[in-house]
């Protein structure tokens, strides 16, 4: 039988034009129907899987992004990394006002011509708080994926440097960037800024650095987006917090959301046995990307092998060990 996840993972990995991921279900429900009995139905779609590949081996690949234009030159090199992130919404999960949030922000920047035809600016500026491994970096390559738009990653270790007045020129650039490439800037650990490891004891440089980023902020009339994280939300004045249009929290996943975490991880494998009381409590505390790796640990077990689904007992054990690595 094949799953309701493998239908999902088929029609995700389609609509994400990744013909690898989407071969691979394909050859996975295949291998299941024969284990099911249904060899025919197996011996039809490998063959399926088959013919589709080598014609599509013949023809250009589709969804190849073109060379990337932008590519930051002289200067801006050091401080800005481009990709062309294909992340899309249904990567991400979270909490329903989390998505709805970064819906709001999508949906204003689809439909910005219409809110400017009557006079107002659509969301562009954002402030994502909360601890390491919640989404923060994967929600800034989904706003550019499901906008198609760069996303540039801020190297603040290059912006930073002892001289004020130099932090101040390289935030001009970056700004300047913004407005000639629209794109999703994305300045992570933005804390940084706020002087922890400004790299200075004077504490007039620091509300000086932080002031000159805040005044940037606030000129830049881009269409680009400005997107800023931090895990350390203390370190950061009220003054930064009102300066975005909007701020999103992200909590650590609650039980369900973490659910959510290892069956879209696991979507692609047997899960069906799984009990989930005992992975809620293995799954506690945990964040998502650290609930992400062990389902990656305990499906590569699986795989390598050949067992046929993923057992309760090997994910908890995965879990476990992910708790060791990261609480020391
Ligand atoms: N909310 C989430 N939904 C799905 N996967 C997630 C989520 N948060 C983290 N992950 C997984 O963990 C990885 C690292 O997360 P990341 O976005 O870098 O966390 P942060 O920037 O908040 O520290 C992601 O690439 C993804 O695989
Ligand atoms: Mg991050």
């Amino acid at each position: 039988m094949v799953t309701a996840d493998q239908v999902k993972a088929l029609v995700r990995s389609h609509a994400d034009g990744d013909d690898g991921h989407f071969y691979s279900v394909a050859m996975q429900v295949a291998a299941r129907a024969a284990r099911g009995g249904q060899t025919k139905f197996a011996q039809e779609l490998r063959e399926l899987v088959d013919t589709a590949k080598a014609s599509s081996a013949r023809q250009p690949a589709k969804g190849i992004r073109p060379v990337p234009v932008v590519q930051p030159r002289g200067d801006l090199a050091g401080l800005l990394a481009v990709s062309y992130p294909d992340r899309r919404l249904s990567d991400l999960v979270v909490e329903d006002q989390v998505r709805a949030a970064i819906e709001r922000v999508l949906t204003e920047q689809h439909q910005a011509d219409r809110l400017r035809e009557h006079g107002f600016e659509p969301l562009r500026s954002l402030l994502l708080v909360g601890p390491p491994g919640t989404g923060k970096t994967l929600s800034a390559s989904v706003i550019a994926g499901e906008l198609h738009l760069p996303l540039f990653v801020i190297r603040l270790e290059g912006v930073i440097t002892k001289y004020m007045g130099e932090t101040a020129a390289k935030l001009r650039l970056i700004f300047d960037a913004a407005t000639e490439t629209r794109g999703v800037y994305f300045f992570d650990e933005v804390d940084a800024l706020a002087g922890d490891r400004a790299n200075t004891n004077d504490v007039g440089e620091i509300r000086r650095v932080l002031n000159s980023f805040l005044q940037f902020l606030e000129q830049d009339e881009s269409s680009s987006l400005m997107v800023a994280a931090t895990n350390h939300p203390q370190l950061l004045d009220r003054a930064m917090f009102r300066r975005f249009g909007t701020v999103i929290e992200y909590p650590l996943p609650s039980p369900e959301i973490a659910r959510g975490v290892i069956r879209n991880r696991l979507a692609t494998m047997n899960t069906g046995g799984l009990s989930w009381k005992k992975l809620d409590e293995a799954a506690e505390g945990l964040s998502h990307a650290e609930l992400t790796l062990a389902c990656e640990q305990a499906a590569k077990e699986v795989i390598l092998s050949k067992s046929a689904s993923v057992t309760t007992t090997l994910l908890v054990e995965a879990l476990q060990e992910r708790r060791r690595a990261t609480r020391g």
